[in-house]
């Protein structure tokens, strides 16, 4: 019987065996990626996470980025930042675990104001969160009056509020190009930007940001893996830098880059985005051989099975935005998923460039 009392956060949970039986089919989609002393540990938390998620009427929204136990083991849908995002805007759950980072919680708090919102660990930050403020925008419409800023959604709900549309890496160029202007300020990733840059006639403001994981890969390393692993197919993320980008083979959002291995067929892959994400991916894909240049995000590895046990039992850390801020950022989230709907800006756009500009 599993001891585990449900709302008792100090009990660690134990299994028997048929229930631990009863989990072999969740193992044996991730074996190849999870060693079986790791699922030792594992197992006791998915199954206790699985029956409370239930009893909550709870969610498990998991970025691509998130270990394969809580990807596998306990999540109902996983997926890219838009993906979490239209996810959380239409669930009829009452509680949202977003297993990701703090951004991606506030986004889904935004989007369902009514629902309870769980982030396991409220210090799963995000370095391109944190390098830009709305005090940072307003000077920035000081200086290019008139021109729309068009935000990365990694990124505080305060930083949407002040901005005019969002984005992810998956529609980037989509929503540039749709506001029909010839400048965009666009924020914060550098990176993003200038890959968004070299994709259209719009001319892209940039802003300073970088990813702390993305921007520690170099061309150089890509093409010694070239050289080592002939035939390989190079995919990555446009978080990196230019010289990685000008290397791949295919640039898209984490959920692009599955999707090209399928379309593509290529047999050797190698993935430049966070180290989880090729596990992950190695799970649908068994007969390709995946090269790992592993670069670790940090944040979104502080969300581990004991605190999302923990969060769900005691309902906290629940996400909390204000109001006034949240109904800034939901129009910014709102016009990006309507731009996705083919409905151009959704939400008309000039309102807000008055008010802040
Ligand atoms: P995606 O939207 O492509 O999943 O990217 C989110 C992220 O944080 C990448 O570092
Ligand atoms: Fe932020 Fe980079 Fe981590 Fe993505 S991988 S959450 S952009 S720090």
């Amino acid at each position: 019987m599993n001891r585990l009392t449900p709302h008792d956060s100090s009990a660690v949970p134990t299994l028997d065996a048929t229930q631990r039986k009863a989990l072999e089919p969740i193992y044996a989609r991730m074996q190849h990626v999870v060693p079986e002393v790791e699922w030792a540990v594992h197992a006791p938390y998915v199954a206790a996470i699985n029956r409370l998620k239930r009893e909550r009427n709870a969610v498990i929204l998991a970025h691509n980025y998130q270990t394969p136990e809580v990807f596998y083991g306990i999540a109902d849908y996983t997926g890219d930042s838009l993906g979490l995002a239209q996810h959380a805007a239409h669930t009829d759950a009452d509680v949202i675990v977003q297993c990701g980072v703090h951004f991606m919680a506030e986004t889904s708090k935004v989007l369902s104001p009514g629902k309870t919102v769980l982030i396991p660990d409220t210090e799963a930050g995000c370095s391109l969160a944190d390098s830009i403020t709305p005090a940072d925008i307003a000077l920035l419409r000081k200086r290019y009056p008139g021109v729309p800023v068009v935000t990365y959604v990694n990124t505080s709900a305060a930083v949407k509020a002040a901005s005019d549309i969002c984005c992810t890496s998956a529609n980037a160029v989509e929503v540039v190009e749709s506001l029909g202007t010839d400048r965009v300020i666009f924020l914060p990733d550098q990176y993003l930007g200038r890959w968004v840059a070299s994709k259209t006639d719009v001319q892209v403001i940039l802003w300073q940001g970088a990813c702390e994981v993305h921007e520690r890969f170099t061309g150089p390393q890509l093409r010694e893996y070239r050289q080592r692993h002939p035939g390989i197919h190079i995919i990555a993320h446009p978080e990196c830098p230019p010289d990685v980008l000008d290397e791949a083979d295919y640039v898209g959002s984490t959920t692009g880059m599955v999707r090209h291995i399928e379309e593509a067929g290529a047999s050797r892959v190698v993935m430049v985005t966070e180290c989880s994400m090729s596990d992950n991916v190695a799970v649908q894909f068994p007969s390709v051989e995946f090269i790992r240049p592993c670069n670790l995000c940090p944040h979104m590895k502080r969300i581990t099975l004991p605190k999302v046990l923990h969060a769900l039992q005691t309902l906290s850390p629940a996400v909390e935005v204000d109001p006034e801020v949240a109904a800034g950022a939901r129009l910014a989230v709102e016009r990006m998923l309507a731009v996705g709907r083919g409905q151009e800006n959704g939400p008309a756009l000039m309102p807000r460039q008055a008010a802040v500009g």
